[in-house]
């Protein structure tokens, strides 16, 4: 088997199985999930992202709505925009796109969304139910990635992982998940001492600092599972290049299984938002989620 954990591939089998929940849910129910998307601004890269989340949520039968509001929009607009959303039965998911203007209180707008509507997993009841083990919506970046590591190792109980970030995207969300299946969890961050000791004890290394390779192969364990969440555009060479949080050359030659950038957890993010929709959805009807 090779050592790359193809991201593409997983998100691409995990669409069709979402398109076929969504065709059994218009057959047998009459239900076509809906996501909205909401943007604030014009952020390229937020747009790019809103673009490929609109195409792949109509590509599995989904509908599709987006509202892009002009950057100086007052927080009132956008917080009555929210509540027209949580009140159409038309919508069953909506996503804030971040970061947000600076004159507008993100976690203000986030708890704003129903929290059966929330599809990032950001409200704080989700927040709350994910960390005691509640029937919640998970995260899409973090619950991409535990289900390539379930994929890739089967049980992770008893493992030691390590998850290099202490954001509530991913970091938090993370340990929260790698904890319910029964891992060994350390979170370190900036100022964790001895990091580079700290990843060497990892079965399971996640890295989501943000900062371009600054994970080298030597702070791997022999065949640990790295996964690495960073999108970190550089330049090199006169060329723009998108690398992770790990130093993938190096690291690919002492772990056992590495997700690559591009091609390894991003894919996977956009897919698990379609599948949060979908679960949503059927939430809201009180239907179990069909069969793939
Ligand atoms: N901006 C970048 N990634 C994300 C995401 O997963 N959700 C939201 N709402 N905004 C983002």
């Amino acid at each position: 088997m090779s050592k790359i954990i193809d991201g593409k591939a997983f998100a691409a089998s995990l669409r069709e199985q979402i398109a076929s929940r969504v065709a059994k849910l218009k057959q047998q129910h009459q239900l076509t999930p809906g996501l909205a998307v909401v943007l604030v601004g014009e952020d390229p890269a937020s747009e790019v992202y809103v673009r490929n989340k609109a195409k792949q949520t109509v590509e599995v039968g989904m509908a599709s709505v987006e509202h892009k509001l002009d950057e100086n929009t007052p927080e009132s607009e956008l917080l009555s925009l929210i509540e027209t959303l949580n009140a159409d039965a038309a919508i069953h998911g909506i996503l804030v796109q971040l970061p947000l203007p600076k004159h507008i209180n993100e976690s203000k707008v986030l708890d704003a969304i129903h929290y059966e509507k929330d599809v990032d997993g950001f409200h704080l009841t989700n927040v709350g139910l994910l960390s005691t083990g509640g029937e919640g919506v998970v995260p899409c970046t973090p619950l991409g990635s535990i289900m390539m590591l379930k994929d890739r190792l089967g049980s992770l109980s008893g493992k030691n992982a390590v998850v290099v970030g202490r954001s509530n995207i991913v970091g938090k969300p993370m340990a929260s998940l790698l904890l319910q299946e029964s891992c060994t969890v350390t979170i370190a961050h900036s100022r964790t001492e001895n990091l580079a000791d700290v990843c060497r004890g990892a079965d399971i290394l996640v890295a989501a600092v943000g900062r371009p390779e600054m994970i080298p192969g030597d702070w791997i364990k022999p065949g640990a599972a790295v996964i690495d969440v960073g999108i970190n555009r550089i330049e090199r060479d006169g060329k723009k290049k998108l690398v992770g949080d790990v130093d993938f050359a190096s690291a690919e030659a002492v772990a056992g299984a590495i997700t690559p950038v591009p091609g390894g957890v991003g894919p996977m993010t956009i897919a698990c938002l379609l599948h949060n929709t979908v679960q949503q959805a059927c939430r809201q009807h009180n239907i179990d989620m069909p069969s793939a």
